[in-house]
């Protein structure tokens, strides 16, 4: 897994600040009812409630130790680590419905990890999918294991079970449930994604319950395009050597196919979800930097592309050929994978080359994350550059864009795909996705009104980004089709994220509608926030009735700057709080050019003298170090005529006391404080 490298700004957002905006205008996420519960086996009435084991594992009623209640089933004689109780669902589990199981579980004297899985069959193949995966379990205390199941395909087998990861222990479970929350009709009354945003296909990458039923239905009326989420990676395609399987990936491209999607191949050759055979030499042992290990991995590599590229052929017109392969931290900017490790830069040529070989028309993607934060960027610019230049077929790079309500700014957006111009590739947004969370440590039960609201403004802002470069984006894929089946519900860390455009329930969100329709959104927060609270001319603006810390910032000059910067320059700045309240407050900074030239991009930057830190900043861009913060045009607020301003504002801590900073600089000369 790798690290959360993507939070700009760390501190905290305090709550408060936007809640002085009212979201009138937009609907926001239907309410859950409660969940209709369709299975429970509590285990109370004395019974194993049709609980059997896998093979010839013991199972039987317990009293002894239970969750609740007086009875719980427990599992002996186990001879492997896959057997345990299992439950018969057949009749409980609808097609497309999506389900969320639980159980709890404790370990009779041992200790191991046990997970909760489904067992299918159809037509007689078997298939395993992970409900809740490997999780600590002791004989000290009752663990819960909950995950969400939604069965894609037509079933003549279907069971509940538990298991352990690594020894035969005997175990108990308890209380036991599934349920669901009914879904909401798709809305057919709001616009279309692909009719509203018309400059590029916009995507969505699905797993393969997502062509069924209403996710099916949400689908195709938004989305232009589709990426596999996992079923084309090599874990999914060739789980052993030689032997291609495409059972998981052929539903969804025939889906494509049949609605008229474009397809977005994703991905021959990654570090992750590569079977260890792949890297194993022929002696058996992990494979090292030899002649011999490369040539064999090299060769599984072209067999691997000529199998899986040439089974789709011209269906899959686009393919993320290698992913991930940069590490800005490597002065050579190469990610110490086992394919680099084995084969060095040779695995990234041999994959384009054969890749090429087998699609000639097919567009060829190089794709990874960060690909805003600079030295990742220019790390990626490079390899590009030279593998180019070396004649490497590599038609386009893929920005993923997981990112999340205040990171990136739009001007480290913008940078990143001004970067890839000059070398005349493609550019698509892959894998784009707006987490609710800034930092690894904050958990929300239901995502806070502000973070939507954020969110929003976040998607507005990006996709205005994409559509002023539509000359170079010829694609952009969001990494989900609905807050319901997220990667970042278990990713950083597990809890539950709202990063889409529509919800758990299908409905559109207020992030949906700044990509279809901004004015369906209130314009920005210092607007709105503005209007609220009270725009004071004459000193404190905290809003009343609050705890209000003796806070005194005007417009109207009582915080004076003290001599040198009054008056000096051709440039005027307005400061104000615009809201305030324990440990937070709303800033408002204008900049006018009161010269007599046009200025074409600035630099506004000023010292904060009462440890303030911004947390998050709109129409500009920022770097705060210590006390000093710079702030940066955006790229449609760069140019200052004379007599013309800009204005941007933001959120910021404060304790103690919240004085306004006393001077400030543009271009670093000074300003004159209004
Ligand atoms: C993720 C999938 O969405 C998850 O279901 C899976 O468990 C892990 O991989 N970058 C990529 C994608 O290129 O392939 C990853 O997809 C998300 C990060």
């Amino acid at each position: 897994m790798r690290a959360l490298a993507r939070l700009a700004v760390t501190t905290l957002l305090v709550a408060a600040p936007l809640a002085a905006i009212t979201i009138t205008t937009v609907a926001s996420a239907a309410e859950d009812p409660a969940p209709i519960i369709v299975l429970t086996s509590d285990f109370e009435d004395g019974t194993v409630q049709g609980w059997s084991g896998r093979s010839a594992e013991t199972i039987a009623h317990r009293t002894a130790v239970t969750h609740a209640g007086t009875g719980s089933l427990a599992v002996s004689g186990r001879t492997a680590t896959w057997q345990g109780p299992s439950l018969d669902v057949l009749d409980v589990f609808e097609k497309g419905t999506a389900y969320t199981i639980s159980a709890w579980v404790r370990m009779e004297s041992t200790s191991d990890n046990a997970r909760l899985s489904v067992e299918r069959r159809t037509g007689g193949v078997t298939a395993y999918d992970q409900v809740a995966g490997n999780t600590a379990v002791t004989a000290g205390g009752w663990v819960n294991l909950t995950g969400r199941y939604t069965l894609a395909t037509d079933v003549e087998f279907l069971r509940v079970y538990v298991e352990t990861a690594s020894t035969t222990g005997s175990f108990y479970i308890d209380d036991v449930t599934a349920s669901y929350v009914p879904a909401l009709p798709v809305q057919t009354d709001i616009p279309a994604v692909r009719d509203a945003v018309t400059s590029f296909p916009v995507g969505a990458a699905i797993t393969g319950a997502e062509i069924v039923g209403d996710h099916g239905a949400l689908l195709r009326r938004h989305f232009s395009s589709v990426t596999p989420g996992n079923a084309l990676k090599w874990d999914a395609t060739e789980p052993s050597e030689n032997t291609f399987s495409y059972a998981q990936a052929d539903p969804l491209i025939a889906f494509a196919e049949s609605n008229g999607l474009a397809i977005r191949g994703h991905t021959l050759v990654w570090h992750n979800q590569t079977p260890a055979w792949v890297f194993t030499g022929a002696d058996g042992q992990p494979m090292t930097a030899t002649a011999e290990d490369k040539e064999l991995l090299l060769a599984r590599l072209e067999n691997h592309i000529r199998n899986v590229a040439g089974h789709y052929g011209t269906s899959i017109a686009v393919w993320d050929v290698v992913n991930e392969v940069i590490d800005e931290n490597q002065s050579d900017g190469l990610r110490r994978s086992s394919w680099f490790n084995v084969a060095g830069l040779d695995y990234i040529r041999t994959a384009f080359r054969v890749a090429r070989e087998v699609l000639p028309d097919a567009k060829l993607f190089i794709n990874d994350y960060n690909t805003n934060v600079p030295a990742k960027r220019d790390k990626l610019y490079a390899l590009v550059a030279q593998l180019r230049s070396e004649g490497v077929p590599i038609d386009g790079v893929g920005h993923q864009m997981h990112i999340n309500v205040s990171w990136p700014t739009i001007a480290e957006s913008e940078a990143m795909i001004q970067k890839f111009i000059p070398l005349g590739v493609e550019q698509q947004i892959t894998e784009m996705d707006v987490s609710i969370y800034t930092s690894s440590s904050e958990n929300f039960a239901t995502p806070p009104a502000e973070r939507l609201l954020q969110q929003a403004y976040v998607y507005r802002d990006t996709f205005a980004l994409f559509r002023k470069y539509a000359s170079e984006i010829t694609s952009v894929t969001l990494w989900g089709l609905a807050d319901d089946n997220t990667w970042l519900d278990t990713f950083p860390v597990t809890r539950k994220d709202a990063p889409l455009l529509f919800d758990t329930r299908l409905q559109a969100k207020s992030a949906y509608w700044g990509v279809v329709d901004p004015s369906k959104i209130p314009p920005s927060p210092s607007v709105s926030a503005s209007s609220s609270v009270s725009a004071s001319p004459s000193g404190s603006a905290s809003p009343s009735g609050s705890a209000s810390p003796s806070v005194s910032v005007s417009p109207s000059g009582s915080v004076s700057p003290s001599g040198s910067a009054s008056g000096a320059a051709g440039c005027a700045v307005t400061y104000r709080v615009t809201g305030s309240w324990p440990g937070g407050f709303q800033g408002d900074v204008k900049v006018a050019n009161i010269g007599t030239a046009a200025i074409n991009g600035w630099s506004l930057a000023w010292q904060f003298t009462g440890g303030q830190q911004i947390s998050q900043l709109w129409n500009a861009s920022i770097t705060q170090s210590g006390a000093a913060v710079t702030t940066t045009n955006t790229s449609w607020n760069g140019t200052l005529t004379p007599g013309g301003s800009a204005s941007f504002g933001f959120l910021s801590s404060w304790t103690g006391s919240n004085p306004a900073p006393a001077a400030f600089t543009l271009n670093g000369k000074p300003c004159t404080l209004l």
